[in-house]
């Protein structure tokens, strides 16, 4: 209440450098942030352009889909928090990788490890991190091949590297991933069923994981009888 009472009393010129300064520090977050979609963007292309020669070189689409997002400001905000930092255009890209996110879902566990790569080579792409998820699975039970990249976007004047964090998981990987993430949500269950619910799922992880281990098995199995598999 004082505070507004300063600010409904304030010279007009202290009101417009008040206003300035929110507006020029909401312009600086509106930026770094349109800098990300960039980014991410980017990103999504290359996974697009490696589908598409994928699939001209062995009939077949690694990629059954990609999903974008960009964090949202109250999770940013709980983030910076979190790790104690002032929020700050600055802070934000200095502490944070994953403010642009790209997920991509595929066929075949085979198919994450070499889409991971073929996008590592390229020259304008640095992995600065590698988490794998797939062969080190969470304590939940959850599996996914993370990478945070660094790669450029070509703004009007000038080249600027950003961040992007790269989520590869299956189909059955994003399925558990979803549902469970819905079901963590839930409120009000007591601890004791919250253990028992805990295993539950991860025993769904490990049911996922062998599901996956047998169709890569199966798509193999018909590869090696000669035929081709999933022809679009
Ligand atoms: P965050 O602060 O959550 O970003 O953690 P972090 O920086 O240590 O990254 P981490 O390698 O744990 O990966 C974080 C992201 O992976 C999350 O935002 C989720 O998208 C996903 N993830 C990690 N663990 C789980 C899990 O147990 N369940 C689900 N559904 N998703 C998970
Ligand atoms: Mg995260």
């Amino acid at each position: 209440m004082e505070e507004n009472l300063k600010i409904t009393f304030a010279p007009d010129i202290l009101k417009d450098r008040v206003l300035c300064e929110l507006k020029s520090r909401g312009g600086e977050y509106m930026q770094l942030m349109s800098y990300y979609s960039s980014a991410m963007l980017e990103v999504e292309t290359k996974f697009k352009v490696l589908n598409i020669e994928y699939s001209s070189r062995f009939d077949r689409n690694p990629i059954e889909t990609i999903k974008t997002r960009l964090k949202s400001p109250k999770s940013i905000i709980e983030k910076m928090n979190r790790i104690g930092v002032p929020v700050s255009a600055e802070n934000i890209e200095h502490n944070l990788n994953d403010v642009a996110g790209v997920r991509v879902i595929c066929s075949f566990v085979d198919d994450i490890y070499k889409l991971a790569d073929m996008l590592a080579v390229q020259d304008d792409v640095y992995v600065v991190k590698t988490k794998d998820y797939i062969k080190n699975p969470k304590p939940s039970g959850y599996r996914s091949l993370h990478l945070i990249v660094e790669t450029p976007i070509f703004l009007s004047n000038e080249k600027r590297y950003m961040r992007v964090e790269v989520q590869l998981r299956t189909i059955a990987m994003d399925f558990w991933a979803s549902l469970e993430h819905k079901l963590r949500y839930k409120k009000d269950i007591p601890a004791d069923a919250a253990q028992e619910i805990a295993r539950q799922l991860y025993d769904c992880a490990e049911a996922a994981s062998k599901t996956d281990q047998e169709m890569l098995a199966i798509r193999r199995r018909i590869e090696a009888s000669g035929f081709k598999t999933g022809i679009e």
